[in-house]
C-alpha cells in the first residue's frame, strides 16, 4: 500500500538526543553468520526493518530456530541457535530476499557451499540490480547458479569450491562478502583485491568467530580451512545504531536554522563515516564524544548544529565510505554556498534505482537543478526550495532524502510511495518528529 509522508516548512530548530535503529549491513550478516555458529547467539538492538527482516525470514526456512524479544519496534534482541557451517536444512520454496541486495548477494555466497539445491529471489525492484558482479566470481569459484540476463532469481545447485585471487573493480563490500563467505566452504585460501575502502564487517565479524580472515595492504586473505573446516564461535553482539540512519537527522540538524541534536551510540567504523568527513568539509559544526568500542567496533555519540555552509568536492575514497549517504548530502549541498560536485559514484547508477537520475527529477520537483554526469553530479547553492509533490521510487534513501528536503522549502512537500522508509529505517518520522520536526504520515 502507498503510503504518503507530508512536510512542512520547518519554522523552529530541531533539537534534542535520540537514538537510531540498529545498523543495516551488521544485522544482516549478524544473522546469517550466527545461523551458521556452533551454538547460541545473543545479539541485541538488532534492527527489524524491511531488508533485514526477509534475511531473517531466509534462515528461519533453511531450519534456524531463532528466539525474538521485541524490546521496541525499531530494536529487536535475538537469539539465534546455531546449526554450524553445514547445518541448513534444504528450503521447501523459493527464498524471498524482497528488496535487499545485501541479503541476496551475502546468501548467495553462502547457499552455494551447500550440499542442496535453492533458489533466491526478491521484489520486481531487486529483479532489475546487477547479480552478475556476484554470480562471476562465485563461478569462479565452482559454484553453480543459474541467473537469466545476469539477474535474479538465482537457482544455485551443489557445486565443489574451490578459493580464488578475485580482483573487484569497484570497491563493493556486498561482492568482498559474497566471495568470503563461499569462501568458508572452500578448498585452499580465497583472495579479495579491493580497489578502495569497501565496509569490513564481514572481516570483523568473521574474527570475532574465530576465523583467521586478514587484511594486506589493498587484498583481504581468507586462508585455508583447517582440518575438519571452519567452526564458527557464536556471537555476543550489540548492533550500533546504523551512520547511514544518523546522516538523515545529521543533515536535518544542519540545513535546519538554529537547531542541535545529538544521535547516541553510532557506529563510527571507519569504512562507514564519510558522511560526517563530507558535512565538516561543508562547515558543518559536527563533533564526536563518548567514543568506545563495542564488539570489535568503533562507537560515539554525534552532536550536530546547524550551521552555514559552503559548497565541497566528494570524490575516491570519501565516496566509497558514504556511497548510501550521498543523497542526503545532496539535499545539504542545496543549503550550501558555491558548487558541491561528487565525482566517481557510479555505483549510485545501480542502487535500489539509478540514485542520481531519479534524485535529480524528484528535486527538480521542488526547484533544485542537479546536474547530472556518468558518475555523479553537481548542485550550485544556496538555493530557495518550493514545495512539491515527490516520489521515492520505493527507494528507502530517497523516501527519506526527500523528507528532510521538505524540511526547508516554503511550501508543503508530499512524498508519495513513502512506506518503503522503513526498509532500512522504521520509526524513521517519529523520531524526527521527537526532535520537533514537522512532518507526519498522512492515511488516505
Ligand atoms: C552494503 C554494501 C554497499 C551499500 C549497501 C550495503 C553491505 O553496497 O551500498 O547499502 O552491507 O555490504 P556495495 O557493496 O554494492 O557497494
Amino acid at each position: 500500500m502507498s503510503k504518503q509522508l507530508l512536510i512542512r516548512p520547518q519554522k523552529t530548530p530541531l533539537q534534542g538526543v535520540i537514538s537510531v535503529p540498529g545498523d543495516k549491513s551488521i544485522s544482516h550478516r549478524a544473522v546469517m553468520l550466527a545461523s551458521l555458529a556452533e551454538g547460541t547467539s545473543t545479539i541485541r538492538r538488532w534492527l527489524p526493518a524491511g531488508d533485514t527482516l526477509a534475511t531473517l525470514q531466509i534462515i528461519q526456512d533453511l531450519g534456524v530456530s531463532v528466539q525474538i524479544d521485541k524490546r521496541s519496534d525499531i530494536a529487536w534482541d535475538l537469539t539465534i541457535e546455531g546449526r554450524g557451517l553445514h547445518g541448513w536444512q534444504t528450503p521447501t520454496q523459493p527464498l524471498d530476499c524482497r528488496n535487499a541486495g545485501t541479503g541476496m548477494r551475502l546468501l548467495a555466497g553462502l547457499l552455494a557451499g551447500q550440499s542442496f539445491p535453492s533458489v533466491l529471489d526478491g521484489s520486481e525492484q531487486l529483479r532489475k540490480r546487477p547479480m552478475r558482479r556476484i554470480t562471476d566470481p562465485l563461478s569462479e569459484m565452482g559454484a553453480n547458479i543459474e541467473a537469466e540476463n545476469g539477474r535474479c532469481p538465482l537457482a544455485i545447485t551443489p557445486g565443489q569450491l574451490h578459493g580464488i585471487e578475485y580482483r573487484m573493480n569497484v570497491a563493493s563490500a556486498q561482492v568482498k562478502s559474497a566471495i568470503l563467505l563461499a569462501g568458508l566452504y572452500a578448498a585452499g585460501e580465497t583472495r579479495v583485491y579491493q580497489p578502495g575502502p569497501a565496509r569490513d564487517h564481514t572481516e570483523r565479524m568473521l574474527q570475532a568467530m574465530g576465523v583467521s580472515v586478514r587484511t594486506e595492504r589493498d587484498w583481504v586473505i581468507l586462508p585455508a580451512a583447517p582440518e575438519g573446516g571452519w567452526r564458527l564461535r557464536p556471537l555476543d553482539l550489540t548492533v550500533p545504531a546504523d551512520p547511514s540512519s544518523a546522516a538523515f537527522p545529521l543533515v536535518a540538524a544542519a540545513i535546519v536554522p538554529h537547531s542541535q541534536i545529538t544521535i547516541a551510540g553510532v557506529g563510527l567504523n571507519e569504512t562507514r563515516t564519510g558522511i560526517l568527513d563530507m558535512l565538516q568539509a561543508m562547515g558543518a559544526e559536527l563533533t564526536v564524544h563518548n567514543e568506545h568500542l563495542s564488539g570489535g567496533e568503533r562507537l560515539g555519540d554525534l552532536t550536530v548544529s546547524f550551521s552555514e555552509l559552503h559548497s565541497t568536492n566528494v570524490r575516491g575514497e570519501t565516496v566509497v565510505r558514504g556511497i548510501d549517504e550521498l543523497p542526503v548530502w545532496a539535499v545539504a549541498t542545496t543549503q550550501a554556498a558555491g558548487v558541491s560536485q561528487v565525482e566517481d559514484a557510479a555505483e549510485l547508477r545501480v542502487k535500489e534505482v539509478d540514485r542520481i537520475s531519479v534524485l535529480a527529477g524528484e528535486l527538480r520537483k521542488l526547484g533544485v537543478e542537479m546536474m547530472e554526469s556518468p558518475d555523479g553530479f553537481s548542485v550550485a547553492g544556496p538555493l530557495r526550495l518550493f514545495g512539491g509533490e515527490v516520489d521515492s521510487h520505493d527507494d528507502h534513501r530517497l523516501g527519506m532524502s526527500l523528507a528532510v528536503a521538505g524540511l526547508v522549502t516554503h511550501g508543503l512537500t508530499l512524498v508519495h510511495d513513502a512506506g518503503c522508509i522503513a526498509d532500512s529505517f522504521p520509526g524513521f518520522v517519529e523520531m524526527m518528529q521527537s526532535l520537533g520536526a514537522n512532518m507526519e504520515w498522512l492515511d488516505r
